[in-house]
């Protein structure tokens, strides 16, 4: 294609193809069922330039507005994905989808909002946030950033501070994997835990150990097991138990909330359990991939078939993803994420023969909100308030953006879906939107259908059609000090008085 906005034909662009996108400003959506974290009700939706304006049973509008009959269907707030990788330059490759492709697959699968991880150059986090606004430019749909921490020194500290009070980032990510590239160590781990505590910024981490790992793949190399299954043998659940474990500990002692990524293994998710339980301010993102995956496929004998599921920490054995999904349903880990990062089948082949070469990624933007209702609300496994909870609105509450985003409440922005429990999804790499040519999830069935995509008040999605627009999607600033930090002043108080209680000692 001469513009790379008409990369694909689903795309109606606003600059070079000139299509005009179809707007409608006002939308009523009729007869469904209204459901939010807390609550569901029979009601109608009314939209008004990007904003609900009304929701309640009944609505009569006049013949100029869009109507949508949401009869026996679910009205739900559009999915936020908290974790995504487009255009992420990693392991001597850059991600296939970037911020257009990545985001145009997620509306197409019900999700609205997404946060990514902005990835300093050189270790500047300034440089980093420059290089993200302009990959995120072509956006269309909205997105917030996190920002990973990967060298300490005062210019980093400094850089925090200006990214949390004038960017509108309130995260920090600290990946202890990654040797040789993202990894930091304890001391710097620290620095980052305090910086955070003190701007009300959350810490979130990568877990596991990658000293260990690096034992673990030379382990593998030495015995000559070199393909994707060696990724696997390299890192087991034990080194994301024991990275977990520290996280958790370092957190507490410093007493600021952590947030783990991608919690993959019951080793992990039993480490935030216990930690919760003990009252600590700890939040677990099981992702898609290791809620319904196993790792059977990476002993698949086709390289590029097995190399697809190559992702850190690994796709694990079969009885991990069942209690990832029972922990999700019991509230022991509290929101769902993909680590959307992929590669195509030329650049996962850059591994063939060397496990340690794969880039590490797979699919599920487009895909999350639909898995998510088939193995666990077709299931039975929660009720779809539950559902919209672990989709959207806890995510919107971590992060500070609720109830903007992650409700469909009077004033909320208009980021909705339109579910039907009775129709059917399938997944395959011929239909989905993405840019990258396979899918991890090929050929899965399943119940339950985002037929419409509403997002800022333009329908996106409907009757298996795409209709977005490049630069569409707005940057979501998020506010530091999210609930996660109430009472924390009272507690760091509680503790220092503690310490400071004088010592009737003797001397003689
Ligand atoms: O394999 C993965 N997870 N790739 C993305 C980078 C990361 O660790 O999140
Ligand atoms: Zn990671
Ligand atoms: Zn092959
Ligand atoms: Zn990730």
């Amino acid at each position: 294609a001469s513009n790379e906005f008409c990369d694909a034909t689903f795309v109606y662009g606003d600059s070079g193809c000139n299509i005009p996108p179809s707007v409608s400003s006002k939308i009523l959506i009729k007869g469904g069922t209204v459901v939010n974290a807390h609550h569901k009700e029979a009601a109608d939706v009314y939209i008004e330039d990007g904003i609900i304006v009304a929701v309640q049973p009944n609505i009569k509008v006049g013949d100029d507005i869009r109507v949508i009959d949401a009869t026996g269907k679910f009205i739900m707030p559009g999915g936020i994905d908290p974790h995504t990788h487009l255009a992420m330059e990693f392991m001597g490759s850059e991600t296939i989808d970037d911020f257009f492709s990545g985001q145009a697959a997620a509306l197409a699968g019900g999700t609205t909002m997404h946060i990514d991880f902005v990835i300093p150059v050189n270790g500047s986090l300034s440089a980093g946030y420059k290089a993200y606004v302009e990959k995120a430019k072509r956006s269309c749909m909205d997105y917030g950033f996190h920002m990973a921490i990967t060298k300490w020194d005062e210019t980093v500290s400094e850089d925090m501070e200006i990214m949390v009070k004038e960017k509108g980032i309130n995260s920090f990510k600290f990946f202890l994997a990654y040797k040789g590239s993202f990894m930091v160590n304890d001391e710097l781990l620290m620095e980052g835990l305090k910086k955070c505590k003190s701007l009300g910024a959350l810490a979130m981490v990568h877990a596991e150990n990658g000293d260990a790992v690096f034992e673990g793949q030379k382990r593998m190399i030495e015995l000559g097991i070199t393909g994707p299954e060696g990724h696997a043998l390299s890192r087991p659940p034990v080194l994301e138990g024991e990275a977990t474990a520290r996280a958790i500990r370092l957190a507490g002692f410093v007493n600021t909330p952590l947030y783990v990524v991608h919690v993959m293994s019951i080793d992990a998710m039993e480490e935030i359990a216990r930690a919760r339980k003990s009252g600590q301010r700890v939040i677990g993102e099981p992702v898609v991939s290791g809620l319904v995956l196993n790792d059977s496929v990476l002993w698949d004998p086709d390289f590029h078939f097995a190399a697809r599921y190559v992702m850190s920490p690994p796709i694990r054995a079969p009885g991990h993803g069942t209690a990832l999904q029972g922990a999700l349903a019991t509230g022991l880990l509290q929101l769902v994420g993909t680590d959307h990062c992929t590669f195509n089948s030329t650049q996962k082949a850059l591994g063939i023969g060397d496990f340690r070469k794969i880039p590490n990624g797979v699919n599920g933007m487009e895909e999350r909100m639909h898995l998510v209702w088939d193995t666990m609300v077709a299931s039975g496994q929660i009720s779809v308030t539950d559902y919209v909870r672990i989709t959207s609105t806890e995510c919107a509450r971590i992060f500070n953006i609720y109830p903007r985003k992650g409700a469909v409440l009077l004033g909320s922005d208009a980021d909705i879906i339109i579910l039907n429990p009775n129709s059917s999804f399938e997944i395959s790499s011929k239909s989905h939107h993405y840019r990258t040519d396979t899918n991890v999830y090929e050929g899965w069935r399943g119940k339950g259908k985002v037929e419409v995509t509403i997002a800022g008040g333009r329908i996106v999605w409907e009757n298996d059609e795409l209709k977005v627009v490049p630069g569409a999607g707005k940057y979501i600033e998020m506010p530091p000090f999210s609930y996660l930090f109430d009472g924390i002043d009272k507690e760091d108080a509680k503790y220092l008085s503690s310490l400071r209680a004088p010592v009737k000692r003797s001397t003689t």
